[in-house]
């Protein structure tokens, strides 16, 4: 999720703290609005159904819903892949033949109103006349927000926004951004040791983390639509780059490296394991690639290949998140250019020194302090024996 500016922070935590101190015994309070505990309760548990189909259903959201008459769940679903049914359906499909008229239904995204591959949801909703809507989050796409909302309120169905927005919001961070920009939610990646080296002053980078740091890798490679690295980290470690998950539940990214100086080997692992991923390459000259799936003729910078002209064209792909996964010099320019979103770095408890050992972001660097790149939001997570740092940052405009 893009940070919320200063102001808004201070507004928005005003607004919680007057509402938890004025929110009577067993309501909680969101955005100014009041809920119920059992409404909290049910929208979590309609996000944690949402998580269920993440990687699996971009482009589209992670959505959850949750069916509850009279104090019981009647049923519960969530959009599990794109182009199959929405969390809505699948939630009333749950329900088999129980009575769910005057039922409410508690659900992640505002209710979709228009022909997509699927038919709208708000018209399945007034079939099945549910008392009352809650929703987390109002569609972000600026000519469907709010008219899912509109049509079941013009039915005369309670419909209350807000519920647990922030959580909904983080869900779907790489959906909201890919939806206002078209531009990939990019997330730089780097596994250093404690004294903040990404691999020995020979290159050699495996392994810096333990085993649970890197499963948590290959699920982040498993969320995410494409993933990048430079041509130096395919020609010292030969990567494949797949998502390494029990069979069946994970999904490969796209494969994108970096090759400006034409030094990638046509015997790269990218380019076999395994043949149905797709490998892409970013070049900056127009070469042969036999192996390649697609290559982009991008223009150059000092670095090689413009990272901005990148995210673009990856955008015009349909890559909606990018995870880069370095080496320094490609974080150097991915940070520079201004489109990495979020930071994940695992320190393991590790010293490896070393003037020649390469950092997690090389490049020239800035000269003042004041010029450093500030990360907000920061999160610390203990992942087996290291610890994953993650935050956001502001996007250059
Ligand atoms: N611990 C970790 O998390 C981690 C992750 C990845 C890698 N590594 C380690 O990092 C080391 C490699 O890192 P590195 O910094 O030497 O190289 P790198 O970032 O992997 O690759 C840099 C190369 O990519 C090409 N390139 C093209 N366009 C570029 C652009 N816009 N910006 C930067 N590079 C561009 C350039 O080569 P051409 O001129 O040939 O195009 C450049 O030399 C390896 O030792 C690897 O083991 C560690
Ligand atoms: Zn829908």
């Amino acid at each position: 999720m893009r940070a919320l500016s200063p102001y808004a922070v201070s507004l928005y935590t005003g607004i919680v703290s007057i509402c938890v101190f004025a929110a009577p015994k067993g309501l909680v309070c969101h955005f100014g609005v009041f809920f119920m505990q059992s409404d909290n309760n049910y929208m979590s548990r309609a996000l944690a159904l949402a998580a269920r189909g993440r990687g699996w259903c971009s482009p589209n959201p992670m959505v959850g819903c949750v069916i509850v008459k009279n104090g019981i769940i009647l049923g519960e679903g969530w959009h599990e892949r794109a182009g199959m049914p929405h969390a809505e359906v699948n939630a009333y499909a749950a329900c088999g033949n129980a009575d769910t008229a005057g039922a409410t239904v508690y659900v992640t995204l505002e209710p979709c109103n228009h022909e997509g591959r699927t038919p709208p949801c708000t018209r399945l909703l007034l079939e099945r006349k549910p008392a009352r809507v809650v929703i987390a989050m109002s569609d972000p796409n600026p000519h469907v927000c709010g008219k899912g909302a509109a049509v079941l309120r013009e039915a005369g169905i309670r419909v209350d926004i807000g519920l647990l927005e922030v959580s909904s919001r983080q869900l779907n961070e790489n959906w909201i951004t890919y939806m206002s920009t078209g531009l990939p939610f990019v997330t730089a990646k780097c596994a250093m040791t404690l004294d903040g080296k990404i691999a020995t002053r020979a290159g050699h980078s495996q392994w810096i983390t333990g085993k649970e740091a890197r499963k948590h890798t290959h699920e982040m490679r498993h969320a995410h639509d494409a993933i990048l690295v430079g041509s130096r980290t395919v020609l010292l470690d030969n990567p494949s780059l797949t998502t390494r998950l029990p069979k069946g539940n994970e999904r490969h990214p796209v494969r994108v490296i970096l090759d400006a100086g034409g030094h990638l080997p046509e015997t790269a692992a990218v380019f076999f394991t395994p043949r149905e991923t797709p490998t892409w390459v970013a070049a900056t000259k127009e070469r042969d690639y036999p192996f390649a799936d697609k290559v982009f003729v991008l223009p150059a910078t000092p670095d090689g290949v413009d990272m901005a002209a990148l995210v673009h064209t990856l955008g015009e792909q349909g890559i909606t998140s990018l995870l880069i996964e370095g080496g320094g010099a490609t974080l150097a320019s991915a940070f520079e250019a201004g489109i990495v979103n979020k930071v994940c770095f695992f320190v393991a408890p590790k010293i490896i020194g070393g003037r020649e050992a390469i950092t997690p972001v090389e490049g020239i660097g800035v000269k003042h302090m004041d010029h450093a790149l500030p990360i907000t939001e920061l999160e610390a997570h203990t992942i087996g024996k290291d610890i994953l740092l993650s935050g956001t940052l502001e996007l250059k405009n």
